[in-house]
């Protein structure tokens, strides 16, 4: 059984499953190196293509993201991060709406996002599984074969969204701020606060000071985890 180095010593039930990971091939030095090279260079901009603006140094981990993108337009910023190695995102983006994503934003497995019009989502935001986000609810209440107007979501730098929640239309997201796990957020999130539960509600207020200084240190969890592709 290969295991990959960073979940070797973990608890693991079953036989787990590994994704293309250099290491666990048994490669090492140029070989790993080149076959980073092929899988990042020729990959990412193959499996991107629906992309309009590519960033330098974007990622894909696993499975490369689903687009669906009839006339719109993505941006990418550089070095974002889809790292999903169960489940692919899913970027729905429609005939004039802009999807923008920030330089170092990180999406994990799972992550849906609906564009009809605006979604943006800053730099270094942090999306885990099953985050759902969507500037249209895609059904009038009454009519539900008829669409409700646009409302752009914007999501500002360093926003973390954790594990299945679901940002509505709408919802502006002020910097700094922590979505808690399963939260549904239908209104504005203050910056550098932690917003929770259904409908999400403000639960603290961060210490901006804090996390500025959190982000001089070195990451603990890059240096622990492989760099794969
Ligand atoms: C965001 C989060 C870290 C906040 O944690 P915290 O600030 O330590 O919050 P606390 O545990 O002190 O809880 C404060 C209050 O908010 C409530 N609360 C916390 N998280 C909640 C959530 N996700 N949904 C609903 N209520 C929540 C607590 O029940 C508590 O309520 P009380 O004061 O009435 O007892 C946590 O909510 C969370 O989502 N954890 C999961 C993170 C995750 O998904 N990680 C992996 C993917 S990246």
């Amino acid at each position: 059984m290969l295991t990959p180095s960073w979940v070797q010593g973990a608890e693991l039930a079953g036989e787990p499953r590994v994704y293309l990971d250099p290491r666990t091939a048994g490669l090492s030095g140029l070989a790993r190196k080149a076959l980073l090279f092929v899988v990042n260079g020729l990959r990412v901009p193959f499996v991107l293509r629906g992309v309009q603006r590519l960033g330098r140094g974007v990622r894909v981990r696993g499975h490369a993201p689903i687009i669906q993108n009839v006339g719109g337009t993505i941006e990418l910023g550089a070095h974002v991060f889809f790292d999903a190695p169960l489940t692919a995102a899913y970027l729905d983006v429609e005939p004039g709406a802009l999807l923008s994503i920030g330089d170092d934003a990180y999406l994990h497995d799972n992550v849906w996002i609906g564009a009809t019009r605006l979604v943006k989502i800053g730099e270094r935001a942090l999306i885990a599984p099953g985050v759902r986000i969507m500037d249209n609810a895609y059904h009038d209440l009454h009519d539900r074969h008829a669409r409700p107007p646009s409302r752009p979501v914007v999501i500002e730098d360093d926003v973390w969204i954790a594990f299945d929640s679901l940002i509505g239309p709408g919802v502006h997201i002020g910097r700094g701020a922590v979505v808690g796990a399963h939260s549904i957020v239908t209104s504005d999130v203050r910056p550098f606060s932690v917003v929770a539960g259904a409908p999400a509600r403000e639960i603290r207020q961060l210490d901006r000071a804090a996390f500025e200084r959190s982000r001089l240190r070195p990451r603990a969890q890059d240096a622990a985890r492989p760099s794969v592709a």
